[in-house]
């Protein structure tokens, strides 16, 4: 079965080089029209070139169809205007890969505010921009592919990315209430925590893994996840051809006795509260009030 993306309209941002330019390259092979977005600036942020040009030429020298957008994804009256560029054209946008990033690390005794500030804003706040400049759009033609894009760090952490680890981790969590938010109209909201060799970790990652890195293999994961059938609310780990479901667990844990809630008791109890037997995967926040609930009544 060939997963044909025919008709589809694409937003890949961060897409003039490493894993967002394979992204747009794959839709566009499948049929997708792609608007290729990309500032074009450093890895810290800073300048601007044409590099999304060049890989929406690219994609038209294969015969494909590319426009390309030099809107950054923190600006909401660039981010609307390039929407409304690719609706002009093409009618409605169904899918959106929120792929732009930057990286200013340091371990968070060097960080300063405005460093941290700057990455959450590419990150999370650039992610729900886009997000939301399509979402009506999405909801009124009751289809919508979105994925974001977690990192390892975000999910498991990692020395001198406070800043970047918990704007990763907060592109999760927003892609869980999407998803519940979404349902119904059939947007589908999942997030990918890639691994790949990129300028982002061409001196993270050790020489011996670059080659075994290439980002063209975390491709067929993201596209997966804006097909038709994609599935919604999953985080796909992948990197060098693996692919991973990563799950955000609950225990079971331990509902105290009414007459000691102490501190002591927590102690005590620690053991069981952190034993992973029984643990679930809650499908919403309420899930979680349910299951206090349960305990409450089994004591
Ligand atoms: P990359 O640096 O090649 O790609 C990021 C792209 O985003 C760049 O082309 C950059 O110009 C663009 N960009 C940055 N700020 C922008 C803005 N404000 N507006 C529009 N575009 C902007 O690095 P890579 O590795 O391809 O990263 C892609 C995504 O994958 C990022 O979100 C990154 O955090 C994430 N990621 C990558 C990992 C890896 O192993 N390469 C690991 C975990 C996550």
């Amino acid at each position: 079965m060939t997963l044909s993306f025919d008709g589809r309209v694409a937003i890949v941002t961060g897409a003039g080089g490493g894993l967002g330019r394979t992204y747009a390259l794959e839709l566009a092979r499948r049929g997708a029209r792609v608007v290729v977005n990309d500032l074009g600036g450093a890895r810290d942020g800073s300048g601007s070139s044409d590099t999304a040009e060049q890989v929406a030429e690219e994609i038209r020298a294969a015969g494909g169809e590319a426009i390309a957008n030099g809107a950054s994804v923190t600006d909401e009256a660039q981010v609307e205007e390039m929407v409304a560029a690719a609706r002009e054209r093409w009618g409605g946008i169904h899918i959106l890969i929120n792929n732009a990033g930057i990286l200013r690390d340091k371990s968070f005794a060097k960080m300063d505010i405005p460093d941290f500030r700057t990455v959450v804003d590419v990150h999370l706040t650039g992610s729900a921009i886009c997000t939301k400049a399509v979402w009506n759009g999405m909801r009124d033609q009751a289809y919508g592919r979105i994925l974001m894009t977690a990192s390892s760090t975000g999910l498991f952490g990692n020395f001198g990315q406070a800043n970047y680890g918990a704007a990763k981790l907060g592109l999760a969590g927003l892609a869980k209430t999407l998803h519940l938010e979404g349902a119904k109209y059939n947007i589908h909201v999942n997030t990918i925590a890639p691994t790949a060799a990129t300028r982002m970790t061409e001196d993270l990652l050790p020489e011996a893994m670059l080659t075994a890195f290439d980002p063209a293999l975390v491709t067929p994961g993201a596209i997966y996840l804006v097909s038709d059938d994609a599935p919604s609310n999953v985080i796909l780990g992948a990197g060098a051809g693996v692919f991973q479901a990563c799950y955000v667990t609950l225990t079971p844990g331990v509902a105290l006795p009414a007459d000691d809630r102490s501190v002591e008791a927590v102690a005590a109890n620690w053991d069981r509260i952190v034993d992973r037997n029984g643990e679930i995967v809650p499908e919403s926040g309420a899930e979680q009030a349910m299951l206090i609930l349960q305990q409450l009544s089994k004591g």
